[in-house]
């Protein structure tokens, strides 16, 4: 097997970038580990950034998220209960969209497939080669040892992926923090608590209050990573985000079986640089966020626009210069996005390292934003996904 860009993963960074290419005519094949099915299970992100919306918009992958996806002109940020709201459109003149990772996946899996487009599931073992000179990807697949020979190869392949870890560890450097919590998720089909997304601080730890529909809601809360999802009832959960929440949204609360429930860990990680010969990191498998500021997905769409726009100019123009400067580039917003998120957690969190007078900075912090729409707009712009 030949072709031009080998795609390792094909979650969201994975498929977008396969769609781009596909539309310019640049040939190329996703291996991924799991099965279709598998990856449209995992229940991740919910809110899309203005440039993400563009870019599926103009790519032709916008249309049921047209019709089916929620904008949202703000947001609410909750303290011990006191609550302010963000007001994205007048601070900013942009919203976000409401409108789940697992929607975007299932439309660019449909388009890819209607393309014909191949995409080889359940590629077990995937091992790279001569990644500074003529790549090849080998995998195991339906009880074969299979190679595929490339000129490009896109690592979209997640955090725990193969292809960082093919890169020699003195080409690459990286920077990590973990956090000492994890968020517990539940997803539910009844309506949301409120019109529009709340982030809570309090006491007993963070919550957010999201929502996938305006019938279906997902809610977080802060948890130590020792939690197991079985000591978890469904009452328990909603019992402890009605704690964290102030009284008239804790009692708008709309309880129901759940649908799924998962723990997540937190995390800021970045890889530098995102190229190695013939190889170029994308989405997770670059860098992860904490999930605080909504960001993982909108990043990982972002690299891969800039890595298809510096292919389509290669392979138009036979120029490497866009290549060169895809890490540069996207490094610069990632850096922004990190800081961003990592904020949102350091202001939002219970962090059991935190003494008297830091718990009295972070409501300081949120005082002082409450006070301030100059610290709003900035907080507003991030949201929204300006990064300058
Ligand atoms: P992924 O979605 O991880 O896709 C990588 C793909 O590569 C997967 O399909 C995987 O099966 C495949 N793969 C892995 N290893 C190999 C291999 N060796 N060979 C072949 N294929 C391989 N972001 C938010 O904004 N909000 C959230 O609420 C949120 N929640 C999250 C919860 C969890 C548990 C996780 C892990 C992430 C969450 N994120 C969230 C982040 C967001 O979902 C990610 O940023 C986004 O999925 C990144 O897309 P990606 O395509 O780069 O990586
Ligand atoms: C979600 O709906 O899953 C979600 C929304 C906002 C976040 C994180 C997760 O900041």
């Amino acid at each position: 097997m030949r072709t031009k860009v080998a795609i390792i993963g094909g979650g969201p960074a994975g498929l977008m970038l396969g769609h781009l290419l596909t539309r310019e005519g640049i040939d190329n094949v996703i291996v991924e580990r799991q099965s279709g099915a598998y990856v449209l299970g995992r229940i991740r992100a919910g809110v899309l950034e203005q440039g993400t919306v563009d870019l599926l918009e103009q790519s032709g992958a916008g249309s049921r998220m047209r019709a089916e996806g929620l904008p949202h002109e703000g947001f609410e940020l909750s303290f011990d209960g006191d609550r302010l709201r963000i007001d994205l459109a007048k601070l900013t003149g942009r919203s976000v969209m409401v409108y789940g990772q697992t929607e975007v996946t299932r439309d660019l899996m449909a388009l890819r497939e209607q393309a014909g487009a191949p995409t080889l599931y359940e590629a077990k073992d995937v091992a790279l080669e001569g990644l500074e000179g003529s790549p090849v990807v080998h995998f195991t697949r339906n009880g074969e040892r299979q190679s595929l020979a490339c000129e490009y190869v896109a690592g979209c392949d997640g955090f725990h992926g193969v292809c960082r870890k093919s890169i020699p560890a003195e080409h690459i450097r990286l920077f990590e923090r973990v956090y000492p919590f994890g968020w517990l998720g539940l997803l539910v089909d009844r309506p949301p608590a409120a019109p529009e997304l709340i982030y809570a601080h309090h006491a007993r730890g963070f919550a957010l209050c999201s929502m996938r529909s305006a019938t279906r809601s997902r809610y977080y809360i802060q948890c130590s990573m020792d939690e197991k999802v079985a000591d978890w009832s469904d009452d328990r959960f909603y019992d402890e985000l009605g704690r964290r929440l102030n009284p008239a949204v804790a009692d708008a609360l709309k309880r129901g079986p759940s649908i799924e429930k998962s723990i997540a860990p937190l995390r800021s990680f970045v890889a530098e640089p995102l190229r190695f010969g013939h190889l170029f990191l994308a989405g997770d498998s670059a860098h992860i966020v904490p999930p605080t500021g909504a960001k993982g997905l909108n990043l990982a769409l972002h690299d891969v626009r800039v890595l298809f726009e510096a292919l389509a100019e290669h392979y138009r123009t036979g120029s490497a210069t866009a290549l060169e400067r895809y890490s540069p580039r996207v490094l610069d917003r990632i850096w922004k996005t990190e800081r961003f998120s990592w904020s949102m957690t350091t202001l939002l969190h219970n962090f059991p390292e935190h003494d008297p007078f830091t718990r009295r900075m972070q409501r300081a912090e949120f005082d002082a934003l409450a006070g301030s729409p100059t610290a709003q707009r900035m907080m507003a712009e991030s949201y929204t996904g300006q990064f300058g």
